[in-house]
Order: C-alpha cells, then sequence, then structure tokens
C-alpha cells in the first residue's frame, strides 16, 4: 500500500518532505479528462498493435471511464502518495480492473503523456477563450453602434488632439482583440501536434501507429523528433506570450476607463454592480474590476518571464523543471479568461456621459490641424501654416478665447489667405468628415467598419 509505481529500485521510502515537494497532483488534476482522453487513444493504439488484446482494451476503456465519472463526480479520492494526475487515474484504474491496469502505460511515459495532456487542454481552453474575446468584441461593437455620431477629444501624450468619434475609439479595442485571437490561433497551429509515441525520450519498442493516435485525437500531425517531442515547451511559453499581449490590450482599456470614470473626466458611468465602495469614505464608487484586470497584467507577465527562465538552461530533454509549467499556464490564463469575461460585461453595461465628452470636444484647440490644413488649400506649404496656426493658438491663450470664435477679420492679421468659407472648417462635425479615408475617423469609414465588425461577429 502506498508503493510507488517506480519503487521497484528504491531501498527506502520516499521521505514525506520529497514527497510534498515534488507531488503535482495539486494542481495538475485540472487535467484529468484531456489525461483519459489520451490513455483512451493510447489503448486503442496498443490494441491495434496487437500489444492489448480486444478484452484487455475493452476493460481497460471501461475501467477508465468510471475513473472519469468519479472524477467528474467529485467522488474521486486522491491518495497521499499520488504525485500527479497521471499516476493517481492509473491508481484508480489499477483498483478498479485488477492487474491488466498495468498495461496501460506500455510503451508510454508520463513525458510524452504530459506533453500530450496539456496541447489538448490548451486547444479547449483556447477554443474558449477565443468566444470569450469575441463577446467582448461583441460587447465594444454594440457600444459604437449605440453611441454612433457622438465627438469626444481624441489624445495624443494623454493631450488634447484631435476630435474623433467615440465608436472610433471603441471599435479601436476590436482590431486589438482580432490581433490577440490571431496570435492564439497562430499558437494553436503548432500546438495541435500529437507527441504520444516518443516514450520517455527516445521513442518506443512497440509497433504503435501514431497516426492513429493522432487521427482518435483529432491532432492534424505528429511529431518528428522524440527528444524534441517531450521537450518541447515552445506552445506554453507562445500562449503565455500571446496572453501577456492580451492583458496589456485589457490593461490599457482598464486605464482609460478609470481615468474616463474619473470626475476629472466623466467621460464615461461605469455601471453601479461593476464598482466597489469604501469601507471609510460613503461617497466612493471606485472602479476596482479595471484596476484589478489592469494589476493583474502585471502577474501574466511574469508567468510568461518565469516561464522563459525556466527552460533556458534545460538540456535535453525532459527535467522535472518543466512541471513548473502548469502553475503558470493554469494561472495566466484563468486571469485572462476572467478578465475578458467580467470585461465584456463592464463594456457592455457602460455608459458614455454625451454632454461632457461633445463639450470636451469643443475645446482645447483641437481644430487648429483643420486651420493649418485650410490654408494648405490655399496654397501655402504645410510648414508655413503650421507656423501661422500656432500663433493663432497662442493669440487664443493670451485671449482666452477658443478657435472657432475667432472672426475672420481677427484670422485675416495672421494671413490673408483666410477667407469667409474658413468658418465651416472650424466645426468639429466638419472636422470628423473630412477625415473619410479607409481607417479614418470620418462618419462614413467609421460606420462602414461597424457593419462589417457587426456581420463578423455576428
Ligand atoms: N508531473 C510531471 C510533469 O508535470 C509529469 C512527468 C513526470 N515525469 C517524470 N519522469 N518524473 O512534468
Amino acid at each position: 500500500k502506498g508503493l510507488k509505481a517506480w519503487a521497484g529500485r528504491f531501498g527506502e521510502e520516499t521521505n514525506r518532505l520529497v514527497e510534498a515537494f515534488t507531488a503535482s497532483v495539486q494542481f495538475d488534476q485540472r487535467l484529468y479528462s484531456w489525461d483519459i482522453q489520451g490513455s483512451l487513444a493510447h489503448c486503442r493504439t496498443l490494441q491495434r498493435a496487437g500489444i492489448l488484446t480486444a478484452t484487455e482494451a475493452k476493460t481497460l476503456i471501461r475501467g477508465l471511464e468510471q475513473v472519469q465519472a468519479e472524477l467528474d463526480r467529485k467522488r474521486f479520492r486522491f491518495h497521499p502518495g499520488d504525485e500527479d494526475i497521471h499516476m493517481a487515474i492509473e491508481r484508480r484504474l489499477t483498483e478498479l480492473v485488477g492487474p491488466v491496469g498495468g498495461k496501460l502505460h506500455t510503451g508510454r511515459s508520463r513525458n510524452d503523456q504530459v506533453a500530450t495532456d496539456l496541447r489538448l487542454y490548451l486547444r479547449d481552453m483556447l477554443a474558449t477563450l477565443r468566444s470569450r474575446l469575441e463577446a467582448l468584441q461583441r460587447a465594444f461593437v454594440s457600444q459604437a453602434r449605440a453611441n454612433l455620431g457622438i465627438v469626444m477629444p481624441g489624445y495624443t501624450h494623454l493631450q488634447r488632439a484631435q476630435p474623433v468619434l467615440v465608436s472610433h475609439h471603441w471599435l479601436a479595442y476590436v482590431e486589438m482583440l482580432e490581433r490577440d485571437k490571431g496570435r492564439l490561433a497562430d499558437a494553436l497551429v503548432r500546438l495541435n501536434v500529437m507527441p504520444l509515441g516518443s516514450g520517455a525520450l527516445a521513442g518506443t519498442n512497440y509497433p504503435v501507429d501514431r497516426q492513429y493516435t493522432a487521427q482518435l485525437l483529432s491532432f492534424p500531425a505528429v511529431s518528428q523528433n522524440s527528444l524534441d517531442a517531450v521537450s518541447d515547451r515552445d506552445f506554453v511559453v507562445e500562449v503565455l506570450a500571446a496572453l501577456a499581449v492580451l492583458m496589456m490590450h485589457l490593461s490599457r482599456l482598464s486605464e482609460e476607463l478609470i481615468l474616463w470614470a474619473s470626475q476629472e473626466f466623466r467621460f464615461v458611468d461605469l455601471p453601479d454592480r461593476f464598482c466597489t465602495g469604501s469601507s471609510m469614505m460613503p461617497q466612493k464608487k471606485n472602479p476596482d474590476v479595471p484596476e484589478l484586470v489592469r494589476g493583474k497584467t502585471g502577474r501574466v507577465y511574469g508567468h510568461l518571464m518565469g516561464m522563459l527562465t525556466t527552460l533556458k538552461g534545460l538540456p535535453l530533454s525532459y527535467n522535472r523543471d518543466m512541471q513548473e509549467d502548469k502553475e503558470a499556464l493554469f494561472d495566466a490564463l484563468d486571469t485572462a479568461q476572467a478578465s475578458v469575461e467580467v470585461l465584456a460585461e463592464l463594456v457592455q453595461g457602460l455608459r458614455v456621459n454625451r454632454p461632457v465628452v461633445e463639450q470636451a470636444a469643443e475645446v482645447g484647440g483641437m481644430l487648429a490641424t483643420e486651420l493649418a490644413d485650410y490654408l494648405v488649400l490655399k496654397g501655402l506649404p504645410f510648414r508655413e501654416t503650421h507656423a501661422i496656426v500656432g500663433q493663432i493658438v497662442r493669440y487664443c491663450i493670451e485671449k482666452r478665447r477658443e478657435l472657432a470664435d475667432l472672426s475672420l477679420g481677427e484670422l485675416k492679421r495672421f494671413a490673408k489667405q483666410f477667407e469667409a468659407d474658413v468658418m465651416e472648417r472650424l466645426t468639429v462635425q466638419g472636422a470628423i468628415e473630412r477625415k473619410s479615408q479607409t481607417g479614418g475617423t470620418g462618419r462614413q469609414a467609421v460606420a462602414a467598419r461597424l457593419v462589417a465588425w457587426e456581420k463578423r461577429l455576428a
């Protein structure tokens, strides 16, 4: 009882501290259904290779299904000696079906097994994440639809720059998230490769049909080098890197929401149900959700750097260091999934404070570029018009005036080329409409992109 599967060559029992220190079952048990999926395919492969009889394979398959049911129903009892989920499942299988359970691990190592499990797991997790990302994209698209036509100040350096449509701003996040989906899809291409049959490191002595195993597990390809297959965690790094970029996007969004919900900006109202209060200050309504997303971004970056560092000194092939991949990967995935999920609802529920953003778009000299471009149409070189309008802006600051309030007579003092038609240049709507090229903030261009996203995400 409690004897390890590998106890044969050992003269004494494992030290208790070592047992606890090396165990991964606390966190790798989440892989159980993918582990069993892999084992079922391995069983069928062994049977096809003539290593298991049909009866043996059937017994093992039934046993594995029963283990799966126990785990699904949380009836599975882990033993203190269960080192990882792979050993726990095999131990329980053998309890259920007897010594034939010992045949399951024929021609297999935990090294190719865990590599397979992780890939299977990630395939499913990435599909879930993808659909959550699409829900977040849809939330932005519905905000873009609801606010179409509303103008706000656009910023560079967090200084008022040029007016833009609120919808244009929301759709910028849809583009970012689309690239995130693309990065995850790229990672999927390289992780969708089947390692089973690599054994511990050198391959196996049994005539297994690896293509058959791959087919059973819907892998489009099998790994081509057993040493590489058991030591490769590139796919973990790639997923972590894609998640780090995704979190960076979510963090930038969060920063904007925090800023915009502040009383200094008041551009948006976050729904009460997405905010929290203060234990001391009764008036407070705090944006804790975006703050936490911004904070958790650091954690995901840390996992990426941690994983790269864990791998950098490892000789081929498998090393136990690699067991450290799981907590990093699981936590990064959990963090990203939860952040995307909560932000989707928050974005869906937020309200743009129309009078405030529209008023903000009218002030701050944001039409200066329009004025400079107007003089270009009158034949002056842009560098000159820039300088002229710079002086007009300074004049406005000194006189506490807005560009749009200047009279034609005042403008003519700076350049004789100003004519009556300049007045229609000095409107925010006009500034928006002139940005009509693809990708610009012109209403038509934004509406077209909005429709395209609505179709694509429907
Ligand atoms: N729990 C291990 C891991 O996650 C499984 C592989 C262990 N292999 C070994 N030879 N000790 O990496």
